[in-house]
């Protein structure tokens, strides 16, 4: 793991997030269980809830809850943030679609565009979400288990969901993997885990920030994990391993040993459909 020094700026910390998701590229999805599980459930909920909003008109499901002027978005335009290797991509583009599937990794994007290139209507940038402004406001933004890695989480979202008719994400929460906060806690110490924001700070948020129709559900996701090792693993394999800022690793023997039978690990992830009326 990187040092705390290495990371302190904002700016060298988002480098060396996109540099750790980026040296993990190319066997991303082969370990990424928890995103695929993710990703299907939010495009379950979203399909659940009304669908995305059609090329240049908004399906029956939502014209009747919420019915926003196409006239002042970009027609049919689905923005993703976070991509990945496109495992919420591939199931939530039609052919013919415009969409625009995001990243701030490159070596990350380049994965999606190997895997799903040939799409019809897909296109492919760089982008770092938490800074995305668009001009003309696409018609949906959706995200699966990228927000977390944000400066700032709540304000991210927030940000995000301002900007477009329907914002579709999921998002870790704060109270995910008690198990193994419990470990560290009991050693005097916190984990390198990322700090996760609050469910009622960013449903507040939200309400307060980007009054809109919100839709959530939160999942309580169990993993089993054979040790610690594969617990940790399930990180540094995707990439995901820059620990929280300010982290300074310790000795982990104790938490090896406690964990030596195996260990069952939750994540609390948040489901959130944002859908705005006027922008
Ligand atoms: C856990 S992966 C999830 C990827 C994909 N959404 C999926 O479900 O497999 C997090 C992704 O977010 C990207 N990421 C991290 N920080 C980001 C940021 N500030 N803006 C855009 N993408 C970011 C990483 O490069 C990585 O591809």
């Amino acid at each position: 793991m990187t040092s705390a020094e290495d990371t302190a700026s904002p700016l060298s910390r988002t480098r060396a997030v996109a540099q750790s998701f980026g040296k993990r590229a190319r066997d991303y999805s082969r370990h990424a269980h928890l995103q695929q599980h993710t990703a299907r459930t939010l495009a379950a909920f979203v399909c659940a809830n009304g669908g995305l909003p059609d090329n240049g008109r908004m399906d029956q499901g939502r014209t009747d809850q919420g019915r926003t002027d196409q006239g002042q978005t970009d027609q049919g335009l689905v923005v993703e943030i976070g991509c990945g290797t496109g495992l919420l991509t591939e199931l939530l583009h039609t052919p013919g679609r415009p969409y625009l599937a995001t990243d701030l990794s490159p070596e990350m994007l380049e994965q999606c565009r190997a895997r799903l290139g040939q799409r019809q209507g897909l296109s492919f940038a760089v982008l770092d979400g938490q800074d995305a402004a668009f001009a003309t406001p696409p018609a949906a933004i959706v995200s699966n288990l990228t927000c977390q890695w944000f400066a700032d989480p709540v304000a991210g979202i927030v940000r995000l969901a301002r900007q477009t008719a329907l914002f579709a994400f999921s998002v870790p929460l704060h109270g995910s993997f008690p198990e193994w906060e419990a470990a560290f806690a009991d050693l005097g110490r916190t984990s390198g885990l990322l700090p996760l924001p609050s469910e009622r700070e960013l449903l507040a948020a939200l309400e307060a920030r980007a009054p809109a129709r919100l839709v959530h559900r939160v999942e309580e996701h169990r993993q089993h994990f054979p040790s610690a090792t594969a617990f940790a693993d399930s990180f540094r394999l995707i990439g995901a391993d820059q620990p929280r800022p300010g982290y300074a690793p310790g000795p982990i023997r104790p938490v090896l040993k406690r964990f030596s039978n195996g260990l069952d690990a939750t994540a609390r992830i948040l489901y959130g459909l944002v859908m705005r009326e006027t922008l």
